[in-house]
């Protein structure tokens, strides 16, 4: 008898954390949130594809709006070129011929969402936002995620293969070798990093993943602490290339750590690399991974395997695309 009278009142209050959950999962101040003096805004983004994300990203900072704004406008660029063979659904499907999206946010006060595995859906990091302000969750994954999509007012896309994919997925098809790619010099999962007007930090990430992988895969875009993390006392980092090498070191995790203790965004990168180089088993020549990181003082650093990785920086002088560092020379 005590003990089902224990299991009741601990059931209910379960039941009452989980609505209190529901409504409050979005702290508008908490322990994270650290006053800064007002500053200029910036923002970061992986790949050639982030000088267009890096605009709708600035009309947002410019005109004084939040960084939490700015990282999913932003990035909702790249996720609606339907020409883009690595973001959204113009992206190159898994080996089936299926589209697979990935993405997620975080903002200043470690707020996050997510979703996984998504399909027919035109803007998954926006999903992942609502995840993040409408349940007591961080991460949706497939059939739940796109369900979630639905019953939130986003539409269901056709299911079709923009004319290039199908074209270099129809090429693969003739030899179907499973040996799924990221690009090393050309452009990946879009990262977008940034810092507002108040001095607060967000990030967004998303992707359709590596082309050709498995069914069912999922990457590190809409893990948090593997390709974005966000610490408002710190800055943030984020992560594009071969998932799986970013997701066995924590890496935008590590690299806010490694920030925390002393180094640059860009040596931070460089220390992340060299430990992915230190720790793998695979053959890190045929692959990529670029990292990319903004501190509280607004300096920003990345650092690839490869050559090849660049990343498009929008300030007060404007919006310009750097060629990051990298390790095999
Ligand atoms: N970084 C993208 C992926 O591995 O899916």
């Amino acid at each position: 008898m005590t003990t089902r009278r224990i299991f009741l009142k601990t059931s209910a209050l379960a039941s009452a954390a989980v609505v209190v959950g529901a409504t409050q999962n979005v702290k508008s101040e908490n322990k994270y949130t650290t006053k800064m003096p007002a500053k200029n805004p910036i923002v970061v983004s992986t790949w050639k594809h982030g000088l267009a994300a890096n605009e709708g990203a600035w009309k947002i900072l410019s005109a004084g709006g939040k960084a939490l704004d700015a990282v999913e406008k932003g990035v909702n660029v790249t996720e609606a070129d339907f020409s883009n063979l690595s973001v959204g659904l113009g992206g190159l499907p898994d080996r089936e011929g299926h589209v697979t999206l990935d993405a997620c946010i975080m903002d200043e006060n470690a707020n996050c969402g997510s979703v996984a595995f998504l399909q027919r859906i035109k803007h998954p990091v926006s999903v992942a936002r609502l995840v993040m302000e409408k349940t007591p969750h961080i991460m949706l994954a497939g059939n739940g995620a796109q369900k979630f999509a639905l019953e939130n007012g986003f539409k269901l896309e056709p299911k079709k293969l923009s004319p290039e994919a199908e074209k270099q997925y129809n090429e693969w098809l003739k030899k179907s070798e499973y040996k799924p790619k990221a690009n090393i010099e050309n452009h990946d999962t879009i990262g977008m990093i940034a810092i507002d007007a108040t001095g607060n930090c967000s990030g967004s990430c998303t992707t359709s993943g590596l082309a050709y992988k498995l069914h069912g895969r999922v990457g590190d875009s809409p893990i948090i602490g593997a390709s974005l993390f966000v610490d408002n006392e710190i800055g943030c980092a984020t992560a594009t290339g071969v998932g799986e090498e970013v997701i066995r070191m924590c890496g935008a995790h590590t690299i806010v750590e490694l920030m925390r203790n002393g180094k640059s965004p860009m040596e931070a990168c460089k220390a992340a690399v060299e430990r992915i180089v230190k720790k793998s088993s695979k053959n890190l020549k045929e692959i990529q991974v670029g990292f990319l990181a903004l501190n509280k003082n607004g300096e920003v650093g990345a650092f690839a395997l490869q050559k090849g990785f660049n990343y498009a920086v929008y300030d007060d002088s404007g919006n310009k695309l750097i060629d990051a560092d990298y390790y095999f020379k």
